[in-house]
């Protein structure tokens, strides 16, 4: 307990300064929520297969099945809430005047929470998107009431709005984050396995430019052992914990 003590008095230090701080967030901090994870022991790629499921293959191969699917997503997310961390991170939008929260979850609790500057690297499951005209229109109906829905300007089929496998990520919300990444004096690192690129390429990025980086995971990831922090613990416990730790200083 002493050494994570030290670590917390060590970083609350460090974010008095009120630093430049980037956050980058991946299915683990959903997870305290009710929402599984990917790649953890009830994760969804445990129990589904990614390759038909969420790649534009097979969606154009089968729709209704892909649909299906994210209709269910859409079911289980729409019925949970931020919990504790989640609020610490809108909180400190406030707190911190140069700080923003690039996340890999389509899940948008980070918004429900109040989080405004933030990059959604891999899209929004309440966003629709037209495959012939590429409107995007805003959708949370659960659950919908066709399937596949289609575009009512144009007749098309509407996919969701996020990003699937073997596609290329928005160009701007990528060189944007990428940016913030490279330009911040702190990243956290919370709740992601750092698999998946590019967004784990973030992390790395940063520290070639000289921040210092904060994972929170309960397991270790590749990017444990370079951590300037590695704090093994649930990010609805950790965040708090943090939060509480710079509110001795006088923040918060
Ligand atoms: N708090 C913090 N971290 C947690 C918690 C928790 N309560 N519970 C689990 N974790 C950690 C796990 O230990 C794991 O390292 O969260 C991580 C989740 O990893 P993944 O399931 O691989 O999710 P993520 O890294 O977000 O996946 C990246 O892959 O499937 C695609 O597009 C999808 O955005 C996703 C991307």
């Amino acid at each position: 307990m002493t050494k994570i003590k030290d670590e917390l008095e060590e970083l609350a230090g460090l974010l008095r300064l009120k630093p430049r701080i980037a956050v980058l967030t991946g299915a683990g901090i959903s997870a305290e929520s009710g929402i599984p994870t990917f790649r953890g022991k009830d994760g969804l790629w445990k129990e589904f297969r990614a390759e038909e499921l969420a790649t534009p293959e097979a969606f154009f191969r089968d729709p209704r099945l892909v649909w299906e699917w994210y209709d269910w997503r859409r079911g289980i997310i729409g019925s949970k809430n931020p919990h504790p961390g989640h609020y610490v991170l809108a909180n400190w939008e406030k707190i911190f005047p140069d700080f923003i929260l690039i996340t890999q979850n389509v899940d948008g609790l980070h918004r429900k929470a109040g989080s405004g500057n933030i990059l959604e690297l891999h899209g929004n499951i309440w966003e629709m998107r037209c495959t012939r005209e590429g409107t995007i229109l805003e959708n949370r109906q659960t659950p919908l009431p066709e399937i596949p829905p289609r575009c009512s300007a144009c007749g098309a089929l509407l996919r969701p709005n996020v990003v699937w496998f073997g596609e290329a990520l928005p160009a701007e919300t990528l060189e944007q984050a990428t940016a913030a990444s490279s330009s911040c004096d702190l990243m956290f690192v919370i709740g992601t396995s750092a698999y998946v690129q590019p967004a784990a390429s973030l992390p790395l990025l940063a520290a070639q430019n000289g921040a210092k980086i904060i994972e929170i995971n309960p397991e270790p990831t590749p990017l444990s052992a370079s951590a300037d922090f590695a704090f093994q613990a649930a990010a609805g416990e950790a965040l708090p914990e943090i939060d509480r730790a710079i509110g001795r200083f006088g923040l918060g």
